[in-house]
């Protein structure tokens, strides 16, 4: 990253490795390093998606995205949503319940210039459509939405959506997570819809996408198939190849 010139990024989607959790050929990473380049890459009113869950260790959860999170703060990120990426492939519960999601952080440098947010059929606003164009004050009175956000809200109202939940639901594991076969070669792949949800959302066509722990390129793939330019980066040499070979496939199958 350090290659790359200040206020470049539009948009990074990644996710480091989650504690010890696995050893990725004996790397390490320098997560403070690696947040301030980050910082310093990002244009004005970029975005970083920061997807990641903690390691139990000795019956305690580590509490390490946390400290992540706030970490990004402190040097200057905007903690623009805590979301939650809800797997259907779920880890066996040991003693609690099944263990079914990851962070996914976003933080923006200012205020995120890009928002094309996803939609979903509404439910709660056909009951009730005057309480969803208002919010709680300090006080508890109700005050109305500002002009922009109720021209959004009545669009997607009249067309029976609404913004979506910041809590996805998204399949995940062995042929789930992508079709490519090559791609689980890498022990910690992300979805697929993850990425391309991501891209969607906080960046435009021509924008550029990273991610600088690439992995088997899931970022990239889906930066390139929805017509954004990318860089992805990993310290293993393996891996990049592993990325360059599923982005070249993708491209010229025309596939996702
Ligand atoms: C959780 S995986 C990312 C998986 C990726 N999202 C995908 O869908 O394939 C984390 C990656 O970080 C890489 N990594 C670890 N330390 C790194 C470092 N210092 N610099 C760059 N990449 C690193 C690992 O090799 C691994 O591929």
């Amino acid at each position: 990253m350090k290659r790359l010139p200040d206020d470049s990024i539009d948009l990074t989607v990644t996710s480091p490795p989650y504690d010890n959790l696995r050893t990725y050929k004996g790397y390490t990473f320098d997560f403070e390093g690696i947040a301030k380049q980050l910082l310093r890459v990002t244009k004005l009113g970029g975005v970083v998606v920061w997807v990641v869950g903690d390691a139990t260790i000795k019956g305690s959860e580590t509490g390490t995205s946390f400290r992540q999170a706030l970490y990004f703060k402190e040097i200057g990120f905007n903690l623009h949503d805590t979301m939650i990426y809800k797997k259907h492939a779920p880890h066996p519960p040991n003693v609690r319940y099944w263990q079914c999601f990851e962070y996914m952080f976003v933080f923006s440098k200012g205020k995120p210039k890009t928002f094309n947010p996803l939609m979903q059929m509404k439910k709660c606003i056909e009951k009730n459509p005057n309480r969803a164009s208002t919010y709680r004050q300090k006080d508890g009175s109700l005050k109305a939405l500002n002009k922009n956000a109720m021209k959004r809200f009545k669009k997607a109202a009249q067309n029976n959506y609404r913004i979506a939940d910041n809590i996805w639901e998204i399949d995940s594991g062995w042929m789930k997570s992508t079709a490519d076969k090559i791609a689980y070669e890498h022990p910690a792949i992300f979805p697929e819809q993850l990425a391309e949800d991501h891209i969607l959302s906080w960046s435009n066509p021509g924008d550029i996408v990273l991610d600088p722990m690439c992995g088997s390129g899931t970022t990239c793939k889906m930066a390139a198939l929805n017509d954004r330019d990318y860089i992805g980066i990993d310290i293993s040499e393996e891996y990049c190849e592993l990325s360059r070979w599923r982005i070249r496939a993708a491209l010229s199958e025309g596939v996702s």
